[in-house]
């Protein structure tokens, strides 16, 4: 796809998005009401919930799922340190607040917006839950960023996680972050803690369901080597998929136990088996 293309692309899709959130935020007051009579005051408004995808599915259902994951598949404990890498408006938190799990959270996200409000919002409610904004330059979630991935966590100084969550963060990931990310991950875990991480993955499998038009996402292959692939070239980061080997491969070099790693593929890619929507990695330090 040519420049001239790829920019008058990104500048409609910017003009889309911006509608879109005038629209989102033309219905505040219904979602309001809707709030009140449904007693959720205590969850962000909608033109926040939107931006990590809370509007369908359930009010909450997603992040009640995920704290079933934790509990299951990532061992979470009460009284456990964890992270929440990409945490968006703290859809995870409230969940995991209203299903008692009780412990040290910290949140990250680099939506100033999302994490201002779960700050204000949910820090002085749940005890020892931290929510810091990533000030990470992003051209499709944070523009104003003044820092690369690698610059803002050199100064994230947190250390001796339990736990590490980053739900459908990588799914936004592009090559040059992942490893930065997947590093910065596997140094602040303990020995023996967990990353539970979300992803879509192309497989031998997957390719086999898109070739039937299985996949309720289809991916175009993104950059030379052939590990990463895109929904759309115009907005990269909306959508991003890595393949199987590589992943595995990079999870290994950024300090994770090759033999302690489990996947649980995601229904996206058609598959009847599918545990989540997206593809679920948890990986052991
Ligand atoms: C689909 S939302 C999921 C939010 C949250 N984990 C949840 O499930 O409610 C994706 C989140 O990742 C964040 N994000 C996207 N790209 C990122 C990046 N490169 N670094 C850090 N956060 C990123 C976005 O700001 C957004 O809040």
């Amino acid at each position: 796809m040519g420049d001239r293309v790829l920019r008058s692309g990104a500048l409609l899709a910017k003009v889309a998005r911006s509608a879109r959130s005038a629209a989102y935020r033309s219905v505040t007051p219904l979602d309001y009401v809707f709030r009140v009579l449904n007693q959720l005051t205590h969850y962000p408004p909608l033109h926040l919930r939107r931006q990590v995808g809370g509007v369908g599915a359930g009010f909450n259902g997603p992040g009640y799922e995920f704290v079933a994951y934790l509990r299951l598949l990532a061992r979470l404990r009460d009284g456990d340190f964890l992270w929440d890498i990409g945490c968006g408006c703290g859809m995870l938190e409230l969940a995991l607040h209203d299903l008692g799990w009780k412990g040290r959270l910290i949140g990250t996200d680099i939506q100033k917006s999302c994490i201002d409000w779960a700050q204000k919002n949910l820090s002085p409610r749940f005890a020892d839950h931290n929510f810091i904004h990533m000030d990470i330059h992003n051209a499709a979630y944070w523009p104003k960023g003044t820092l690369s991935a690698r610059e803002w966590l050199s100064r994230f100084d947190k250390r001796g996680f339990d736990v590490v969550v980053a739900k459908s963060l990588f799914t936004h990931v592009l090559p040059d972050e992942l490893d930065v990310y997947l590093m910065g991950i596997a140094d602040r875990l303990r020995v023996g803690g967990k990353a539970l991480l979300t992803f879509f993955i192309l497989s031998e499998e997957q390719a086999r369901l898109a070739a039937t038009g299985k996949n309720r996402i289809s991916f175009r292959p993104y950059g030379e080597d052939g590990c990463c692939a895109v929904r759309n070239p115009v907005v990269p980061a909306a959508a991003v998929a890595y393949e199987q080997h590589y992943l595995t491969e990079r999870l290994g070099r950024a300090g994770f136990k090759m033999d302690g790693l489990s996947l649980r593929h995601g229904a996206w890619s058609g598959r009847a088996d599918g545990l989540s929507f997206q593809d679920i990695i948890v990986a052991e330090k």
